[in-house]
């Protein structure tokens, strides 16, 4: 099968399609025939650096996300053919991911689903959709009548929740730092779309729920412009601040201000039906910033790299 193979850390221009040996299945792994996949930041990040670290495998074929068909049903009980969504575990980083033909994925990261959408139109679901699901529902609480603040929305996930929040009935404002964004966000269905100086208290009143995507470098005025009895949840890194060096949770986070976080590494079944049945129910379509051919992968990280897509890449096989 074809697949991107990474070894040490990869310039963009470097990436290229290599032949690999079809994985065979284990007790407890399944052969997934791939058909789509959406890129994350977390790829850059793991193809610039990341795979230094130890808990890399290597070689490692990138990808924490992808949709397909089951090709080798192993001891799992799921049915050849069987439509699947499989993300995060692991995916991408301690065993080969989706950037290939086929992946050889522990089953219980794998979830049935049955949903008409296009391959495409479902790989862009996963990972984006998860973390955008987890992160207001099981994270902020999330109600129709929340004010609701997503901090760095020009990015897929940011999308992708203001696209959630609306059809829920809240009222979003979403934060971009380049001016020439607010009308994208307008059209994303933002209800205020506000520039992004760093200080948001004096820009914003009434706000009970944030979602951070900046991340560290903004979170503690974050905190500090929302009301108390508010919530905060802080899931992205944009901001390319990875510590908070010198947190002090008396002083950094206000009275009677909660502080929680989201981390997309543990999907359910549940969860993911829970998705696809609300996107049904509102008659949602999933949001798709630019698709590509697996013979492009290098465009498309290309394209991932440079930032310039408004939305999710999708690769297609
Ligand atoms: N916690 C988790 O488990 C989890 C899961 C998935 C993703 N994430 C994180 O969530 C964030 C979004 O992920 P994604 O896959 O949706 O990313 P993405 O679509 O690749 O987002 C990249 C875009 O973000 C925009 N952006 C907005 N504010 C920014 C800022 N302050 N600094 C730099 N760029 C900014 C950039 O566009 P402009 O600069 O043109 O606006 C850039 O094009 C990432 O930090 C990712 O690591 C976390």
């Amino acid at each position: 099968m074809k697949a991107v193979v990474l070894t040490k850390p990869t310039k963009v221009e470097d990436v290229v399609l290599s032949d690999v040996e079809i994985p065979k299945v284990k007790p407890g792994w399944v052969l997934v025939k791939i058909k789509a996949f959406g890129l994350n930041h977390s790829e850059q990040i793991l193809r610039e650096f990341e795979i230094e670290n130890d808990y890399i495998q290597k070689p490692v074929i990138p990808g924490i996300e992808c949709v397909g068909e089951i090709a080798d049903a192993s001891d799992s009980g799921l049915n050849v053919g069987q439509k699947v969504v499989a993300l995060m575990g692991g995916m991408g980083r301690s065993f080969n991911g989706s950037y290939a033909e086929y992946a050889l994925l522990p089953v219980h990261h794998v979830f049935p689903v049955e949903s008409k959408l296009t391959w495409a139109e479902m790989g862009a679901i996963p990972e984006t959709y998860f973390t955008a699901w987890g992160s207001l529902f099981e994270c902020l609480h999330l109600q129709p009548s929340d004010r609701l603040l997503i901090r760095g929305a020009t990015c897929a996930l940011g999308y992708v929740s203001v696209q959630l929040a609306k059809a829920l009935g809240c009222n979003v404002i979403g934060t971009t730092h380049k001016e020439e964004k607010l009308s994208l966000l307008k059209e994303a269905g933002c209800d205020e779309a506000i520039l992004d100086d760093g200080s948001m208290k004096s820009k914003i009143s009434g706000v009970n729920k944030a979602l951070e995507l900046v991340g560290i470098k903004t979170l503690r005025d974050t905190l500090f412009s929302i009301e108390k009895g508010g919530i905060v949840c802080n899931t992205g890194i944009l901001g390319k601040v990875y510590e908070w060096n010198g947190f002090d949770p008396i002083k950094d986070i206000p009275n009677g201000v909660y502080l929680t976080g989201f981390f997309s590494n543990y999907p359910t079944q549940k969860m993911i039906q829970d998705i696809f049945t609300f996107m049904d129910k509102h008659s949602l379509k999933p949001l798709i910033g630019a698709t590509f051919d697996f013979a492009h992968i290098k465009d498309a990280c290309v394209a991932l790299d440079r930032g310039k897509v408004n939305g999710k890449i999708v690769v297609q096989i």
